[in-house]
Order: C-alpha cells, then structure tokens, then sequence
C-alpha cells in the first residue's frame, strides 16, 4: 500500500514499521531508541538478530546524542553528509543493545533524500532502517520493488522515485585505530581518504583477517557482509568478459545476458546474442549502481532460467562496490 509522508510519520510515532525512499537504496523503517519497533523489522526481514541495522538522523548534532563522534568522523561528516556513508561509531547507552546486535559501536548516515529527511525532521527522533528487502534478497531502488520483493507482507510504503545512487552506503569503520570500510559504497575508499588524510582499510570479508576493532565487539566485523547476498531468486553467473562468458558454453534458451555497457552488447549481437539488457551506455559505474538492481528484480519476475551477467569494470573506485556486490549475488 502507498501512502503519504504524513502518513508514514503518524505509522512511525506508533512504533509502526514503514518502507521510506533513500537515495540508496528503500529502507524498512521503524524508531530506532524503541525496542518493540526494532523487533518488528528483524521479523518482516527474518534478519539473524546478529546483524545490526544503520541507525538514520537529521543532523550532526542528534548524531551527537547516539554516539561518540571524533576528529575523523566529524571531517567524514562534513563532507559526504546527507549521503551514502554511514560511520560506525562508539555508541551511546540510549542506543538499545537490539539495534546493534550488542556491539558497543552503532552504524550512523544522515539520508540524502529530501522524503527521509523531511520525516526525521517530523519525527524528530532517530530511525533504524536496514535496506527493504528479505534477508539476503537483492534490495529495492522503487517503490513497486517492495511489493515485488515482500508480496502480501509488504509494508506501508512511500513512493520516493527511482534511488539515484542505487547501491547500499559506503560502512566506513571509524571505531577503532584505522579507518576501514566494512562494506564497500559509491562513495570510494580513495575518496575517503583523501577525505580524511589518512589510509584508509578495506575489510576483506573473504580471509579471516579482523581489523581493528573494540574490544567488546561480540559479532563479526562486519556481520552483514555474507558470502550470499544481494541475491536474485534466479541463478546468476559472473563474467569479465565476452570471451569468460563464451568460453562457460553455458547459454540455455530460457536465459537472459545483462551487460555493463554498450560496446559488449554490440560485440554480443555480432556473435548471436541479439538480445541483452544493457546498465549503462558507457560503462559509467553510477549508472551501472542505478540501474543494477531494479534490472536484477525485475527480470526475477520475468521467469528467467538464468542470468548471465557480464560487467567489464576493475575492482577499484565506484566499479568495487559493484563488483562486491555481483560477486556475493552470483554465489547464491
Ligand atoms: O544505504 C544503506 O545503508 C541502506 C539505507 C536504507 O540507509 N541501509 C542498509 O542497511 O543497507 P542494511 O541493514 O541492509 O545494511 C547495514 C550494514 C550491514 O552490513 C551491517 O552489518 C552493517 O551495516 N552494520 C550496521 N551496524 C554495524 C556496526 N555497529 N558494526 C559493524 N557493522 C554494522
Ligand atoms: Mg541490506
């Protein structure tokens, strides 16, 4: 069901749960400092209660309230908020435990989209708000996504347009000694940097290596980031290049190729493969991390056999977050 901003503030101050826009990605929305309504998004997105959700405010200072910032968090802030960064951050005691799956950090972002912003401001307290979407399925980027995604347990939703950015936020880690992005966003690590004026660590959830972390963390370093995420309900296959893709023999009648531009669509039809869908007209990462998910839920509700996905960018600045992405859907 759709409904108004207004609506959707009166939902919330009853500890009610809506899907709000972002400019990321839409999120499951509910007062973060009330445990009842926290408890309600873990259950409508069957989320492990170990992973911990972003926590959205309207402002520096009623970010202030929720955690400690310091010298680097505060730089980040001035910089790319409202935005795609959220900061994890030492956290408050009025931050309940439920939110942060009893870790003493929280994961703060100021949202860009002038719909969110306008309800926290309405509300004036804090929301917590993970990506709309059921545990580890791909998250929606319009409205009709949700719907598509959750069918009759859908909740309330407020249709904000497509998200520009497309992708979840950048997590930059600043609780410990080194800064380190937990989950890679389009706002880039070499951004951050510079941002900052210091180095600037990228988790690699793939080896078991931690980084630098308080002490009292009880979940992982990154408890979001599986190895299975993201995840279309159809089968889908990774490729580098046309020749990865040719090289795989792999093409069934019933699937259907994505490619990250143009250039090998046009390579693809010259081989015959007449028929693609294409993220982009010139491999430009932000179009790409538009356009990535609602093509990705979309063609699930065409019933394809499989998709084939072949994306072209290397794995640094705007193109890795994308990458990180595709990989852990691709592995479901
Ligand atoms: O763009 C976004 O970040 C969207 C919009 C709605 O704001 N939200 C979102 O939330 O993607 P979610 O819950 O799907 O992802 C939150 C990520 C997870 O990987 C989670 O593990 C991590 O942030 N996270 C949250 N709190 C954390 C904490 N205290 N320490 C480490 N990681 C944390
Ligand atoms: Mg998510």
């Amino acid at each position: 069901m759709l409904i108004t901003l207004d609506d959707a503030v009166t939902h919330l101050r009853k500890g009610d749960i809506v899907a709000l826009p972002s400019e990321t990605v839409y999120g499951l929305a509910g007062l973060a400092l009330n445990v009842e309504a926290v408890h309600k998004i873990f259950a409508i997105k069957e989320r492990p209660a170990t992973n911990p959700l972003i926590v959205h405010t309207s402002s520096l200072e009623k970010a202030e309230n929720l955690c400690e910032i310091n010298n680097l968090a505060k730089k980040a802030a001035e910089t790319f908020w409202p935005g795609p960064l959220s900061l994890v951050l030492p956290k408050k005691d009025v931050v309940p435990d439920i939110v942060t799956a009893g870790n003493n950090t929280v994961a703060i972002r100021i949202p860009k989209h002038p719909v969110f912003l306008e309800i926290l401001k309405k509300l004036g307290k804090p929301l917590a708000a993970p990506s709309a979407n059921p545990s580890n399925r791909t998250s929606p980027t319009k409205a009709k996504h949700i719907k598509e995604l959750f069918g009759k347990a859908s909740p309330p939703t407020v249709d904000g347009g497509q998200a520009k950015v497309g992708l979840e936020s950048t997590v930059l880690d600043l609780s410990g000694s080194k800064p380190t992005i937990l989950r890679p966003g389009m706002i880039t690590r070499e951004e951050l940097a510079n941002c900052l004026g210091v180095d600037v660590e990228l988790l690699s959830t793939t080896k078991s290596s931690k980084p630098c972390m308080q002490e009292k963390q009880l979940s992982a370093p990154s408890p979001g980031m599986h190895q299975v995420h993201y995840a279309p309900k159809t089968p889908m296959k990774l490729y580098n290049s046309i020749r990865e893709f040719r090289d795989a023999q792999n093409f069934g009648a019933g699937d259907a190729i994505i490619v990250s531009e143009e250039k090998i669509a046009l390579e693809l039809r010259g081989i015959g493969f007449p028929k693609c869908t294409c993220l982009s007209v010139d491999g430009c990462p932000y179009t790409i991390a538009q356009n990535l998910y609602a093509t990705l839920i979309e063609l699930d509700a065409h019933k394809t056999d499989r998709m084939h996905l072949i994306f072209s960018g290397e794995n640094k600045g705007a193109s890795r977050a994308i990458l990180d992405r595709l990989q852990r859907a691709a592995k479901a």
